[in-house]
């Protein structure tokens, strides 16, 4: 049955998501052959997700399901996270992005965090850490007085295990390093990435409270505290400390803030403990060894035409919703995790992150400008209406399957609501997602109308905005020289031949001032369960002064955390065009 439903569905992939796939998800033999098509593997995920459903009910035809989940991915709808894609149904297995692993004051776990480290990259996934219970450099160990390394140094030595392993052979992963600003290396680690050599993958945060941000205001003093003794070891000025990290954020983009009061109001499981740090690229929060497996709606797919005007079409994106959370659900059941504790900290809680991919896409399709107030409500309205019916049909699966573990002491038994998932919202990147799926990136406004993706390890990939060269060629301005001259020199916003209404609506993110990207991230915050993954692009002449005002401002609009990048204040950029937009 599946197989037939195989040969009536080809997923409509661009020649990049193609190139994408081949290179990096279709199994291959010893040999290093292909011995499998984008079809087969949309058919190896969906018949193994769909196997979780005898969990529940032994005599079902795990078939009819495994259809539904090829339909939902083939049609470029939804898609999995990498791990999914690339280990569901193999020997591997493991099918989760974002984990958060505890760094403990001691030699013996610190040791286990960089094996646990080797074997979740190996399989796909990245990591955050919270390194703010090391102790300082330079503190007793034992009776051996000046004897420890410090947090800083243990990063590096996780980064080394880091590097040795290449994510199931395919990427490096990527991790997120949290300190909070009271640790009395603070200043050591605000500068830990001044050399844009070292640490390539790890993106770091300062861990930062409301209290510290109101003495930033107030120009005020904190105390710095020995995380291993409990004592306090000085005073730091919060305005000259918030002054640093601005600084390093403006040279190299590097520290961002993580709000933590803010992530904790959102802890589900307040019982369980804090959430101390994000994983990967900052859209998840989680505890001590909880992992996520995320998926992501595609929005231009849930565009549809009433009565001849495009909108988004809300019955379909309800049942996609319905679908995915169950495809989510199930991950978690056929999942192997690659650490005892991982699998006890995940099935606990059964946080599952549905997001949403292809945002400024949908936007220009509607001919709303991403820098409107109309843009903010669109995002609200389509995260609120996806948030709401994550959390119905999670509800329905707690009816059929049970609440999660840990419901009882959750917030949600305080109202009574049965939930089959701790968490169900989160906005990913997608960054190679967004590629297979042929559309913007997450809820990022468009890198340019042509551009050349630097991805692959180092390999460019050409992109031209199939919507833009569409409509360049139904108004008539489309010309081989426009394309050429866009991807080497010219601003799409400066050309005069272009129409204006075309240049309002492709309007590309250095062209988006840094105040409109974090309006639209406190919007899908607002509907969002767990965090938002977004960067906040400045123009390369950007001052310091800048990113300071946005970095308050993300903190008064709700945001669980900030990252700035400032354009060509780091060599390697994960986009370019050979000019910015
Ligand atoms: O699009 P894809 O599913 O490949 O990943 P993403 O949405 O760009 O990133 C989601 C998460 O995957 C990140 O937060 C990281 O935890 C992890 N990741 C990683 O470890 N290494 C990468 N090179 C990319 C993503």
């Amino acid at each position: 049955m599946v197989i037939d439903i195989i040969k009536e569905t080809r997923p409509a992939l661009t020649p990049n998501a193609l190139r994408v796939l081949e290179k990096r998800y279709l199994r291959r033999n010893r040999r290093g052959e292909l011995i499998e098509t984008p079809e087969e593997m949309f058919r190896r995920v969906a018949q193994a997700v769909a196997s979780a459903e005898l969990i529940y009910d032994p005599l079902v035809d795990t078939d009819i399901m495994a259809g539904e989940f090829y339909r939902l991915m083939t049609s470029l709808e939804f898609l999995p996270n990498s791990p999914t894609l690339l280990n569901a149904g193999t020997e591997v297995g493991q099918l989760s992005s974002c984990f958060v692993l505890p760094v403990p004051d001691s030699i013996e776990e610190t040791f286990d965090a960089v094996k646990y480290t080797a074997l979740i990259h190996k399989s796909g996934g990245g990591i955050g850490f919270d390194v703010s219970r090391v102790r300082p450099r330079g503190a007793a160990v034992g009776e051996h007085l000046d004897a420890a390394g410090g947090p800083v140094a243990l990063i590096h030595v996780i980064a080394g295990a880091a590097d040795y392993i290449r994510q199931g052979g395919v990427r490096r992963g990527c991790n997120s390093v949290v300190m909070s600003v009271t640790h009395p290396d603070i200043l050591h680690f605000i500068k830990a990435k001044s050399d844009p050599n070292v640490l390539t993958n790890f993106y770091n945060s300062v861990s930062v409270t409301d209290d510290f941000m109101n003495r930033v205001r107030a120009g005020s003093d904190y105390a710095l505290i020995d995380p291993n003794t409990g004592e306090e070891t000085g005073n730091l000025n919060a305005r000259s400390v918030f002054a640093r990290i601005i600084d390093q954020a403006w040279r190299t983009g590097d520290p961002g803030l993580v709000f933590t009061d803010r992530v904790n109001r959102d802890n589900p499981t307040p019982c369980l403990g804090r959430m101390e740090t994000v994983t990967g690229c900052g859209e998840q929060a989680l505890l001590p060894y909880e992992s996520c497996n995320l998926g992501s709606i595609n929005l231009v797919r849930m565009l549809g035409r009433d009565s001849g005007t495009l909108s988004i079409d809300y019955d379909r994106l309800a049942r996609v919703v319905k679908t995915a959370v169950r495809f989510l659900d199930n991950v978690i059941d056929i999942n192997r995790f690659p650490v005892p504790a991982v699998e006890a900290a995940t099935r606990r809680t059964r946080k599952i992150g549905l997001g949403v991919m292809g945002f400024a896409d949908m936007l220009i399709r509607l001919g709303i400008p991403y820098n409107s107030t109309r843009a903010i409500s669109v995002a609200e309205e389509v995260m609120e209406f996806i948030n709401d019916k994550a959390h119905e049909a999670s509800r329905e699966l707690a009816l059929a399957r049970g609440a999660f573990p840990a419901w009882e002491g959750s917030v949600y038994e305080k109202s009574d609501l049965p939930m089959r998932n701790a968490c169900c919202t989160t906005i990913a990147p997608t960054g190679t997602l967004s590629i297979i799926a042929g559309v913007s990136s997450g809820i990022e406004p468009i890198f340019a109308t042509v551009f050349v993706r630097n991805i692959l390890d180092g390999e460019n990939l050409l992109e031209v905005n199939s919507y833009f060269e569409e409509v360049a060629r139904e108004r008539g301005f489309f010309t081989p020289e426009l394309i050429e001259q866009l991807v080497t020199s010219n601003h799409l916003q400066d050309r005069k031949d272009v129409p204006e209404d075309v240049r309002k609506v492709f309007v590309t993110a250095h062209r988006v001032s840094p105040q409109w990207h974090v309006r639209i991230q406190a919007a899908f915050q607002r509907h969002t369960d767990n965090a938002v993954s977004k960067t906040v692009n400045f123009p390369h002449d950007a001052r310091r002064e800048d990113i300071a005002r946005v970095f308050e401002m993300a903190w008064e609009q709700g945001l669980k955390g900030i990252t700035v990048y400032r354009d060509e204040s780091r060599e390697l950029q994960p986009l370019c065009t050979s000019q910015t937009g």
